[in-house]
C-alpha cells in the first residue's frame, strides 16, 4: 500500500472562510458508544469572499470519524456523502444568501483514546477541541477564524452537565448552556459526569457577580483551595494590570485525569490535567503548588488574550500563547519573587527552547508551515514567544507597552488576528517601525552574542556581535534587534552605571561609556534581556567579583551560573580538579543571610547534565554523557565535602517550623534546605535524609529525601513505604514512578524503566503515568544516552506502540531524540536506527511522522 503524501498547511496560503457562521446550537444525547449529535448552524456567505458573495463557493466542512445519520439545508435533505476528513456542500445545493445547515451525527467517546474531541475518562465525559478536534465532534468549519455564540443543550442521566458561558435551564437528564460571545469551534467544551464542585465567588471591579468552581471527582474536594485562591488572584490581577474583567455570570474549572497537556482555556470552562488543580500539603510539593497558581493564571488570562481576541491561524499561536505565557510569568513574578521567577524561567527557556532551537526542530516563533498543528504547541511557540514580548515591552517602554495593549483590545475584541495586527497596535502606539522586530518571529534559531571591551582614557567600550547558526529551511540569518541591558561595576563593586538597554540593530556594533575613573567590569544582559547567547572571553575572577557584586539579581545568579559551567567543563574535558575559587564563592552564597533562601538554591544548584552536554557541544566538543554524569557527580560530592559544615548550618537553619503553607516564602526556606539535604547525603551516607523522611508531613520535604538517597544507591525502604501509603493515589504514584527512572545510575535507568512499566498499575493508556515513566527516562541524560543504547529501544518501542492510541503523547515524547547530532557516531548511529525503525512502521499517524522526519532530517 502506497501512503498518502503528508499535507504540508503553510501560512502563505491562508484564504479566509467561504461562509461565516451567525449561530450555532448544538444537541449531544450522551451515550459510551454512541453519542448523538444534532447541529443547527445558520452560515452567510463570508463578504471578504467575491466567489461566496456569487454564490460559486463550496462549502467545506471538516468532520473526522463521524457517522453521519442525516445532513440538511434549509430543511431539504442532502446527499452529500462525507469523505475522510470532511464533507463538501457544492455551490450548486447552497441557497444564495444565508441558510441553515442541520447534521445529525453519532459518535463514540468510549473509543476515543486520542483524548481529542469527546471522551471519557474514568466514567467522565470530557473535550479537548484545540487545534482541531471539534471536527471530531460534528461537521463544522473548524478554524479558529470562524467565530459565533454557540447554545448547547445535554442530554444524560449523570448529575453535572457543563458547557461554555452561562446555565439557561436544566432538569433532571438535561442542561442547557448559552454562550453570547463569539468564539471558534476550538474553544467549545462539554463535560458531563458524577463531578463535584468547590465553590466560591468574586465580584469584579464594575460589580458583577462572578459563581466559580472547580468540579472535581467525589473525595477530590478538599484538594481544590489553592486552586480557587490562585483564580481569585488571577482574576484580580488582570483588572488590576491589564483592566481586563470577566465577562459571564460563572466560571468553572474541570480536573481530569486523562489530558494530554496541561490544560485548557475553554470559554467559561477551563479544562485541567488534574495535576495542575489538586493539591494538599501532604500530596503536592512546592514547585507543584507554583505551576498550578502559573497554569491556572495562564488559562484565565487567556479569557481575554486568546478567547475574546483569538487566532486567524494556527500559524498565529504563539499571538494568544507568547502573550499569555508572558502575563502568566509577570503574574508569578508578582505574586512572589521576579528575580527567582526570571531566573527559573531563563532555565526552562534554555533547557527547553535552546535545545529546540539548535536542533533539527527549530522552527519560528510563528511557524511558515506545517503538517500537524499539535506538534508546534512548543517552547519556542509558548517561552520564546514570551520572551519575544518581553523584549517588546522592554524597548517600548512599561507605560507605551499598557497604551499598546489597550489598544489591542479596543481593536481586536471579538476578532481573530494576526501577529501583524499585534505589531501594528504598537506601531501606532508608540510610532516605532517594528519591521525588524518582526524577524523574532519569523527567524528561528538563537542568536549567539559575541561581546569583547576596550578600556581607554576614561572611555570604555563593548563591541558587540550577532550570529545566528542556519536552522532548517532558514540559511541566512539577518541581524535582529536585540534589546541588551548592561551596567557597569568599579573595581570595588560600586555600581557606575545603573542599567541602561543597549539597542543593537546591526550585525557589529560599539557603544561607548565615558567620563570613567577606571576600567570598569560590565555586567551584561541584566535580567536576561534578549534571548541570546552571551560569549564573551572572561576570567573566572571576573565572574566571581560579578556574583558577589552585582545589582541584578539575575546576572548574579548568571555569573555563578557561569562559574559552575567553566569547573564543569574543566572537569569533564581536562580531567581538573573543581576549582577552590569556585567552591568558596558557592560557600559565601550559602553563608550569605541576606540573600533570599530562594535565591540561594537557585546558585547552589549545578547545571544539568543535559546543559552540560549542550554547553559542551556549542563549544566545539563531542559530549559523553556517561563522563558528564561521573564528573557532575565527582563535583557534587567535592562541594559537599568542602561546606560540610555551613550545609549542615543552612540544613538547620532553613527548617520552617509550624503547619505547612505554600507561599514563596516558606517554599524558599525548604529550597534551600532540601540542596543543602541532597550535598550532605553524600557525606553522611544518607542518615539525614533518612531522618527527614520519617518525620516529612509534606511532599516537598518527602521527595528531598527520598531523591537524595535514590542518588546514593539507597532509598529501598522509603520507597515500600511511599507506595504503601498512596497506592490508590494516582497523581502521588506518578512521582514515585519517575524517581525511579530519574534518580536511576545510569546502568540501571532502562532497566528500572521496564519493570515499571511491566507492573499491573502502569496504565499506559494514562498520559500523565505514560509520562511519569517514559518521558522520565528521557529526562535521565546518561541513563537516556547509555552506549547499550537500550534506553533508545525502549523509548521507540513505547512510541511505536502508543501511536495508534494517542499520536499526539506519542508525537510530543519523541522529541527526546533530538539531540541525536550532539553525540559520537556510536550513538548517533544508535538513534538514527530508533528513528528509522519508528519512520518504519506502518500505519504511523501524522504527528509522530511528522516529527521523525522532522529529526532525521
Ligand atoms: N491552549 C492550551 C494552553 O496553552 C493548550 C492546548 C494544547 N492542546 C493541544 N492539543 N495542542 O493552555
Ligand atoms: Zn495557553
Amino acid at each position: 500500500m502506497k501512503e498518502a503524501a503528508p499535507r504540508t498547511i503553510r501560512l502563505a496560503e491562508y484564504t479566509p472562510p467561504s461562509h461565516l457562521v451567525e449561530g450555532v446550537e448544538l444537541q449531544f444525547t450522551l451515550a459510551p458508544r454512541t453519542t448523538r449529535v444534532r447541529s443547527a448552524i445558520r452560515f452567510r456567505p463570508n463578504p471578504a469572499r467575491p466567489d461566496a458573495v456569487a454564490g460559486t463557493a463550496d462549502l467545506r466542512l471538516d468532520g473526522e470519524a463521524l457517522t453521519l445519520i442525516r445532513a440538511a439545508i434549509d430543511g431539504t435533505v442532502l446527499a452529500a456523502a462525507p469523505d475522510a476528513t470532511g464533507l463538501t456542500i457544492p455551490a450548486a445545493a447552497l441557497p444564495a444568501g444565508p441558510f441553515l445547515f442541520e447534521a445529525e451525527v453519532e459518535i463514540a467517546p468510549e473509543t476515543n483514546t486520542a483524548l481529542e474531541g469527546l471522551y471519557m475518562s474514568k466514567g467522565m465525559y470530557c473535550t479537548q477541541c484545540e487545534a482541531e478536534g471539534f471536527r471530531k465532534i460534528t461537521f463544522y468549519p473548524d478554524r479558529p477564524d470562524v467565530m459565533a455564540p454557540f447554545k448547547v443543550r445535554i442530554e444524560s442521566d449523570l448529575p453535572v452537565l457543563l458547557s461554555n458561558g452561562d446555565a439557561v435551564g436544566q432538569g433532571p437528564g438535561w442542561a442547557e448552556w448559552h454562550d453570547p460571545w463569539p468564539k471558534p469551534a476550538y474553544l467549545f467544551a462539554l463535560v458531563a459526569g458524577d463531578l463535584v464542585a468547590h465553590s466560591d465567588r468574586f465580584t469584579t471591579r464594575s460589580g458583577r457577580e462572578v459563581a466559580l468552581n472547580i468540579w472535581v471527582r467525589r473525595g477530590d474536594e478538599d484538594r481544590c483551595a489553592y486552586a480557587m485562591d490562585a483564580l481569585k488572584r488571577s482574576m484580580k490581577w488582570d483588572e488590576d494590570t491589564y483592566g481586563r474583567e470577566y465577562d459571564l455570570d460563572v466560571f468553572n474549572i474541570v480536573a481530569v485525569d486523562d489530558f494530554n497537556m496541561g490544560a485548557m482555556e475553554n470559554k467559561g470552562l477551563n479544562i485541567f490535567n488534574s495535576k495542575y488543580v489538586l493539591a494538599s500539603p501532604e500530596t503536592a510539593t512546592d514547585d507543584d503548588f507554583a505551576r498550578i497558581e502559573a497554569i491556572i493564571a495562564h488559562e484565565y488570562f487567556h479569557n481575554w488574550t486568546g478567547n475574546r481576541i483569538t487566532c486567524r491561524d494556527w500559524f498565529q499561536l504563539c499571538l494568544k500563547e507568547g502573550l499569555t505565557v508572558f502575563r502568566d510569568q509577570s503574574f508569578s513574578g508578582d505574586m512572589r519573587s521576579h528575580a527567582v521567577k526570571r531566573i527559573e524561567d531563563v532555565l526552562t527557556l534554555r533547557a527547553r527552547q535552546f535545545r529546540e532551537d539548535a536542533g533539527p526542530l527549530a522552527h519560528p516563533v510563528r511557524p511558515a508551515s506545517y503538517q500537524e498543528i499539535n506538534n508546534f504547541y512548543t517552547a519556542t511557540v509558548y517561552e520564546k514567544g514570551a520572551e519575544v514580548i518581553g523584549m517588546l515591552k522592554r524597548l517600548v517602554g512599561d507605560e507605551a507597552y499598557r497604551r499598546a495593549l489597550d489598544l489591542y483590545f479596543e481593536r481586536h475584541d471579538g476578532e481573530a488576528a494576526t501577529i501583524e495586527d499585534w505589531l501594528k497596535v504598537f506601531e501606532d502606539a508608540t510610532g516605532r517601525d517594528l519591521t525588524q522586530f518582526k524577524r523574532w518571529y519569523t527567524d528561528a534559531g538563537t542568536p549567539h552574542l559575541r561581546v569583547t571591551d576596550d578600556y581607554r582614557d576614561g572611555t570604555y567600550v563593548l563591541h558587540l556581535e550577532q550570529q545566528t547558526l542556519p536552522t532548517p529551511g532558514q540559511p541566512e540569518k539577518p541581524p535582529r534587534v536585540i534589546p541588551v541591558a548592561v551596567g557597569l561595576l568599579n573595581p570595588n563593586g560600586d555600581e557606575v552605571l545603573p542599567t541602561r538597554v543597549l539597542e543593537m540593530t546591526e550585525a557589529r556594533q560599539s557603544f561607548s561609556f565615558e567620563g570613567l575613573s577606571a576600567r570598569p567590569v560590565p555586567s551584561i544582559l541584566r535580567g536576561f534581556s534578549a534571548p541570546v547567547i552571551v560569549e564573551r572571553e572572561t576570567s573566572a575572577e571576573e565572574r566571581a567579583f560579578l556574583l558577589a557584586h552585582d545589582t541584578d539579581p539575575f546576572s548574579r545568579w548568571e555569573a555563578g551560573r557561569g562559574l559552575a559551567k567553566e569547573v564543569l567543563v574543566r572537569m569533564v574535558t581536562e580531567g581538573a580538579d573543581p576549582a577552590p575559587g569556585f567552591l568558596e564563592g558557592l560557600g559565601a552564597i550559602l553563608r550569605d543571610d541576606s540573600l533570599d533562601p530562594a535565591f540561594r538554591a537557585l546558585t547552589l544548584r549545578l547545571p544539568s547534565e543535559d546543559d552540560m552536554a549542550q554547553t559542551l557541544h556549542a563549544a566545539g566538543h563531542v559530549p559523553d554523557p556517561t563522563r558528564i554524569h561521573v564528573r557532575r557527580e565527582a563535583l557534587i560530592e567535592a562541594i559537599a565535602r568542602h561546606l560540610a559544615g555551613a550545609l549542615g548550618a543552612t540544613y538547620s537553619a532553613m527548617s520552617v517550623p509550624g503547619p505547612y503553607t505554600p507561599d514563596a516564602g516558606a517554599a524558599g526556606k525548604r529550597a534551600l534546605r532540601g540542596a543543602a539535604l541532597a550535598y550532605l547525603t553524600r557525606i553522611d551516607g544518607g542518615a539525614a535524609a533518612k531522618v527527614q523522611y520519617g518525620v516529612a508531613d509534606n511532599m516537598t520535604e518527602a521527595l528531598q529525601a527520598l531523591s537524595a538517597l535514590l542518588d546514593i544507591g539507597q532509598g529501598a525502604a522509603e520507597l515500600a513505604s511511599f507506595e504503601a501509603r498512596w497506592r490508590d493515589d494516582a497523581l502521588v504514584m506518578d512521582k514515585w514512578f519517575t524517581l525511579q527512572v530519574l534518580h536511576a545510575a545510569p546502568d540501571d535507568c532502562a532497566a528500572n524503566a521496564r519493570a515499571l512499566t511491566e507492573r499491573s498499575d502502569f496504565d499506559w493508556k494514562n498520559p500523565n503515568r505514560f509520562r511519569s515513566v517514559i518521558g522520565a527516562i528521557a529526562a535521565n541524560a546518561a541513563g537516556f544516552h547509555h552506549p547499550s543504547g537500550d534506553s533508545y529501544r525502549f523509548l521507540a518501542d513505547w512510541l511505536i506502540r502508543l501511536d495508534p492510541l494517542n499520536p499526539q503523547t506519542a508525537a510530543r515524547l519523541s522529541a527526546a531524540f533530538d539531540s541525536w547530532a550532539r553525540y559520537d557516531a556510536d550513538r548517533q548511529g544508535l538513534i538514527r536506527d530508533q528513528l528509522a525503525r519508528i519512520a518504519a512502521t506502518p500505519g504511523l499517524s501524522r504527528d509522530l511522522s511528522e516529527m521523525i522526519s522532522r529529526m532525521r532530517g
